[in-house]
């Protein structure tokens, strides 16, 4: 019996929504746990939300929430996204579940009655957006490298858990565990840090500064740092120290993260695994970074790619491939439709979707649909030699997936997908198909291909579980069987000869990335979602457009217009403007209404009404709702 496997993503800060870069965490961790099924090994998988600390309080008063009724919203949004990603997760944990905080108490009372914990008056650069203090080293230029903000100057007393007592320990475990954190860039990272002597962790924030936390069991006055707090999900989830889940499975951990949290976990969390005599985990498994136009994907620079309209554009197995098959495990990747669009069309569209129609065709064409019986005395004269090719793919894909270097192990099937489309060409069945004699040569090669194109839909299961649930249905296969099993796919000639095979289908329809952009007639924007065709503008751009706020003075029906009102509109002089919004507004409900206002358009004649301006308005599935203002103001007044 193969090992167990638990595989965990960071626990998300639920102070802003989903994003492809959560996506993608979460994306590889299903992809993990779904390839250790393909060795039947138990598997765990836990993803979450981190909801204390203070961007969360700041998050939720900007919305006018309670943290708690605020971190319920995003945790809700994150946990209803994985399986439209057909994410499969054991478990969703928070870190407002009595359970998780209960764990955290316990832990941080016995590393406290163990004599790690001391309590110390500090002075030091705190940074609020990070919400840790600062050492002049991490700075850059004065300025916290995150926020680029300078951190301000705060004294206080609070717990402090004695780190540098494990940093010996640390470095001979991983020096003794090279594969501990990996990719190796990693590992020599944390390395690196730790050559210098490591700070005692403050982990404690006084209530008179935050109250959204954990209090520490020892002290009422203080709450613990989300940092103590989140790391602590990992065993929580699975009812530590006593339950089933912890024993069968923490001895077998991997967490996977991005670069952005390699500190917390490549250090604190192994030092408090330590300090609180806990075994640590196998393998700390770190991916670099996607970017969109060389930039962080970050909310304030208005580029984050929503992970949910990728997979309604072109689908889901596609963009699941695309996100593994793309990024180089471990470094960063920059991310732009085009490149989505050009692998969608040669790996998918082209490589493997015309393998698949191609074999198809040929045993309709040749054999009315019914799998042909190969003989091995034929197969031995023409000295097949796809069960080598096929062997030699699974080796290397298990070989590269065991490490997560996902994009290898897709190169490795790939190899495959193309040799098999080589075979056919020097095979060339169609040449076969016209003597009769040679009837036995053609059965055996297109067995053999149909035998080539069932490895592949089980090698592809893990990224793309519904295409090689498609393949396995046309393969006459039953999808639900576990088909994808290693054993299966390591027994040559599974394959049922006089089984009757269904038509092929298109697997992956090529995408013409010219009519994906061409602006759609009804709503003059482009169809393909996002950056690398929304350029950015700056600033003064912004301010080019005049937008201000109006109070509606008179509305009205326009005669034969059904979705149509006129307005007159007070923006500091008194303008008339048609606005499309008949449909989800009567004339009564608009007026005394305010209302945002464009006041530099171009004026535009709409059934015969000169139109001097437009109303903001958010458009979804139920119609238009107008954009308007929290409190009412003088109309006229400027938006900035
Ligand atoms: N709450 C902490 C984690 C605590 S774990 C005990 C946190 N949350 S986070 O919401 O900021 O998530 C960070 C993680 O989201 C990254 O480590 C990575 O997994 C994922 N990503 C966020 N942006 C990303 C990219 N642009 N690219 C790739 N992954 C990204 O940190």
């Amino acid at each position: 019996m193969p090992d167990p496997f638990y595989v965990t993503t960071p626990i998300y800060y639920v102070n802003a929504r989903p994003h492809l870069g959560h996506a993608y965490t979460t994306i590889i961790a299903d992809v993990a746990r779904r390839f250790r099924s393909m060795e039947q090994a138990e598997t765990y998988f836990l993803t979450g939300t981190d909801e204390h600390g203070d961007k969360v309080v700041r998050a939720a008063k900007k919305e006018n929430l309670t943290p708690k009724a605020y971190a319920d919203k995003i945790s809700g949004l994150f946990k209803d996204l994985w399986p439209e990603l057909n994410i499969r997760y054991d478990q969703f944990i928070r870190t407002t579940d009595p359970a998780h905080m209960a764990v955290v108490k316990q832990i941080l009372q016995k590393i406290y009655d163990k004599g790690d914990i001391y309590f110390s008056e500090y002075e030091g650069l705190y940074c609020f957006g990070c919400e840790r203090f600062y050492t002049h080293r991490e700075l850059v230029d004065g300025k916290c490298p995150d926020h680029e903000t300078e951190p301000e100057i705060i004294k206080e007393s609070n717990y402090f858990f004695k780190m540098s007592r494990h940093q010996g320990w640390l470095i001979d475990h991983i020096k003794a565990n090279p594969d501990f954190i990996r990719p190796e860039r990693y590992k020599n990272e944390v390395l690196a840090f730790l050559k210098e002597p490591l700070e005692d962790l403050c982990i404690s924030r006084p209530k008179t500064r935050l109250k959204w936390g954990i209090t520490l069991p020892f002290d009422n006055n203080y709450v613990t740092y989300v940092w103590f707090d989140a790391l602590l999900n990992y065993i929580s989830a699975l009812g530590y120290p006593d339950g089933e889940l912890f024993k069968k499975f923490w001895p077998f951990a991997q967490h996977i993260v991005a670069k952005d949290i390699l500190k917390p976990h490549g250090i604190y969390w192994p030092i408090m695994l330590k300090a609180a005599e806990i075994p640590l985990f196998q393998h700390l498994n770190v991916h670099g970074y996607w970017n969109v136009e060389q930039s962080k994907m970050s909310k304030s620079l208005g580029n984050v790619i929503d992970p949910l309209q990728l997979k309604n554009i072109y689908g889901l197995d596609a963009y699941r491939f695309f996100l593994l098959r793309d990024m180089v495990f471990g470094l960063d990747s920059s991310f732009s439709e085009t490149s989505l669009v050009q692998r969608i069309n040669s790996d998918l569209a082209n490589d493997l979707g015309n393998l698949f129609s191609r074999i198809l065709a040929m045993v309709h064409k040749y054999f009315k649909g019914i799998v042909p019986e190969s003989n091995p005395e034929i197969e031995e004269e023409l000295q097949l030699g796809l069960k080598t090719n096929v062997s030699k793919a699974i080796a290397e894909f298990e070989r590269e997936m065991e490490t997560f270097a996902f994009h290898k192990a897709l190169m490795a099937v790939w190899e495959l997908i193309n040799h098999m489309n080589k075979y056919i060409d020097v095979m060339a069945p169609w040449e076969l198909a016209k003597k009769k004699s040679n009837k036995k040569q053609l059965e055996a090669v297109i067995y053999d291909l149909l035998e080539g194109l069932r490895i592949i839909s089980g090698l592809i299961y893990p990224v793309m579980p519904d295409t090689a649930a498609t393949m396995q249905k046309h393969l006459g296969m039953d999808p639900d069987e576990p088909f994808y099993h290693f054993d299966r796919l390591k027994t040559w000639k599974t394959t049922m000869p006089g089984m009757v095979l269904p038509k092929s289908t298109t697997l992956f329809p090529r995408i013409d990335m010219d009519k994906l952009k061409k602006p759609s007639p009804e709503t003059d924007h482009p169809q393909a979602v996002n950056s690398d065709i929304k350029p950015f503008i700056t600033l003064e751009t912004l301010r080019k457009v005049d937008l201000r706020v109006g109070t509606v003075i008179r509305a009205e029906a326009i005669p034969r217009a059904k979705k149509l009102l006129k307005l007159e509109v007070d923006i500091g002089e008194t303008r008339i403007i048609v606005a499309g919004i008949a449909e989800n507004y009567t004339p009564e409900d608009l007026v005394d209404k305010q209302v945002i206002v464009v006041a530099n358009l171009k004026p535009v004649k709409l059934m015969g009404i000169l139109s001097n301006g437009m109303l903001l308005a958010a458009v979804d599935e139920n119609g238009n709702t107008i954009a308007t203002l929290e409190k009412k103001v003088t109309p006229g007044t400027p938006l900035e």
